[in-house]
């Protein structure tokens, strides 16, 4: 088990901002870092996604938790995506978005609602993943991640940030 420590904003700004590299998805290493981020999100109950800078490692691989929307709301366990890269987005709306970066804050971020992603899964396969709905938010909330792009920059507005 590595639970790692999530570097929050308010600390560590910078390190949320940098843009993470590729890495080779049959490296040893690369399911390393799967299994960290695994054990850090499953020591936070309530996140449904995680991407490696968050935990201080500027490398493309993310954590989404799939079913966390309606009608399930009941995130299944988490699926890692190695150098994903979004081939298709459209269906843009506004939705419900957090972050484990955040603690505590909220917001209505605008995002695509359909997104269709390609790179590699933990095993080192090539994959290409088609998400709908809160799914695609998701998805596309952690490969932000990845560019160093938050939620925050994702609201139409301040009005749209809600702390709770
Ligand atoms: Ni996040």
């Amino acid at each position: 088990m590595a639970i790692h420590h999530i570097v929050l904003y308010k600390d560590d700004p910078e390190t949320l901002r940098k843009v993470s590299e590729p890495v080779d998805a049959s490296d040893p290493s690369a399911a390393r870092l799967v299994r960290d981020l695994k054990d850090t999100l499953g020591d936070h109950p309530n996140g449904i996604g995680l991407a490696a800078p968050q935990i201080g490692v500027h490398q493309r691989i993310v954590l989404v938790c799939l079913g966390a929307g309606p009608p399930e709301r009941a995130p299944r366990p988490p699926m890692a995506l190695v150098n994903p890269r979004i081939i298709e987005a459209g269906d843009e709306r506004k939705d419900h978005d957090g972050c484990l970066s955040f603690p505590g804050l909220y917001g209505m971020t605008v995002r695509p609602h359909h997104l269709v992603v390609e790179g590699y899964d933990e095993e080192g396969e090539p994959k290409e993943w088609t998400y709908e709905g809160f799914d695609a938010v998701v998805a596309h909330h952690e490969v932000d991640h990845l560019e160093g792009v938050l939620f925050i920059d994702r609201v139409e507005s301040p009005l749209d940030l809600y702390m709770m």
